[in-house]
């Protein structure tokens, strides 16, 4: 396999995806059953055209050469006998061809089936997530995890789930049709109005995968991302203990605040290469957290507050909602503990101060038709990409109060 492997990653790279064979988006190198399950009707499917090709090109060489005209040909010779129709050739042909298409249909079926819900034996073992796509990002909730009277956690674009168990996703969609796919674990089912679909991944190890949505869905559909983290049990179980706390409580205790995430410490070094959308994007999810720390921020009320006014002031709140805040908006990502995702801006940006900037000052750059756009207009004035004068120290806020509610 692995030498097929090679060769196929050659044929890639002549082909310009040079990051086919080791990238964060590969079908090839993958860290799951379901993906696995995949990659195998990939390599049946390649096999099989790979002979039906050798014995096609084979066959066509021979009658090209065998049958070529010739310069010392005689003119007058009687053509060669002609046959007309050979039942047994066709027979021949036809079963060839269902035999071929069968080799294909049987394990695709399987891996089609087999991709929807967790396997009976290990249902028992099995934790369920709930994804909605949004144009252009994800909504997950957790509908085993109850908050006391606010309801499941939710969070966005970035799925934490724990790692060596099977992971059920209930798919819904509030738009259009999108489609779930997490390359290196399971894909792609679609997200479809009306409907209920679903799919399941387990990742083997603890890790960071990318996500991406499959199915073409509008102007940003391309940069509809997400991050699955993969999470020990036990790592998972504190991440889950830390965004059941309110906003407020968290922002309180900077303590607290690092002990929480503490678990991201187990993660390996991620790299990767998004070109066009950031230029620092070489970070480790620890130090993504470190990096979003305002120390000076949690000892500012005053700072804190003038932050939380623009929130809500600015019509922050009337798409979005950060528990334990006032603001009620359920048409845009939650940014409860938003300060504790390591991207922004669905997957695209590193979350640091300044691609938060950025992207609130100007998300039409960033994700060209998305919603933020229409409902920052209130916000521009506070907010420019210039960092000057008055309006970086209002950046400053904005970010400041969005760590803060952390
Ligand atoms: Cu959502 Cu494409």
């Amino acid at each position: 396999w692995s030498r097929a492997a090679a060769a196929l990653g050659t044929l890639s790279l002549l082909s310009g995806c040079s990051f086919w064979m080791d990238g964060h988006q590969s079908t090839i190198e993958v860290a799951g059953p379901v993906a696995l399950e995949q990659r195998r009707v990939f390599f049946i499917t390649c096999w099989v055209t790979l002979v039906i090709f050798l014995i096609v090109g084979a066959i066509l060489a021979y009658a090209t050469l065998k049958f070529r005209a010739r310069t010392d040909a005689d003119e007058h010779a009687e053509p060669p006998e002609q046959s007309h129709g050979n039942p047994m050739v066709e027979l021949g042909l036809v079963g060839a061809s269902v035999l071929a298409l069968a080799i294909i249909a049987f394990p695709t079926l399987h891996a089609i089936w087999y991709t929807y819900d967790v396997p009976e034996a290990q249902r028992e073992n099995a934790y369920e997530v709930t994804a909605t796509g949004y144009q252009w990002w994800f909504h997950f909730e957790y509908p085993h995890e109850q908050i006391e009277n606010v309801g499941p956690l939710i969070t966005a674009n970035e799925l934490v789930v724990p790692a060596g168990r099977p992971i059920h996703v209930n798919l819904r969609t509030t738009d259009v049709i999108h489609s779930f796919w997490i390359p290196k674990l399971a894909g792609k089912v679609d997200m479809i109005p009306n409907r209920g679909n679903s799919l399941w991944f387990e990742a083997e190890k603890p890790g960071y995968f990318w996500g991406q949505c499959a199915e073409y869905c509008g102007e940003s559909h391309a940069v509809m991302r997400f991050r699955v983290i993969a999470l020990e049990q036990q790592e998972f179980n504190e991440w889950v203990a830390q965004q059941k706390q309110p906003a407020r409580t968290v922002a309180a205790t900077a303590a607290n605040n690092s002990g929480a995430h503490a678990e991201f410490a187990s993660l390996k070094t991620f790299k990767q290469n998004a070109p066009g959308y950031s230029e620092k994007f070489d970070v480790s999810p620890l130090d993504a957290w470190r990096a979003k720390q305002h120390p000076e921020a949690d000892e500012n009320p005053a700072l804190i507050a003038e932050g939380r006014k623009l929130f809500q002031q600015h019509n922050c709140v009337t798409c979005h909602t950060v528990r334990g805040q006032e603001g009620v908006g359920t048409t845009a990502p939650n940014l409860t503990h938003v300060g504790a995702r390591t991207t922004i801006a669905g997957g695209l940006l590193e979350n640091d101060a300044d691609q938060l900037g950025r992207w609130i000052s100007h998300p039409d750059r960033v994700k060209p038709g998305n919603h933020m756009y229409y409902g920052i207009g209130a916000m521009k004035g506070y907010v420019t990409v210039e960092p000057t004068g008055e309006t970086v120290t209002n950046i400053k806020l904005t970010d400041g109060e969005v760590h803060a509610l952390v």
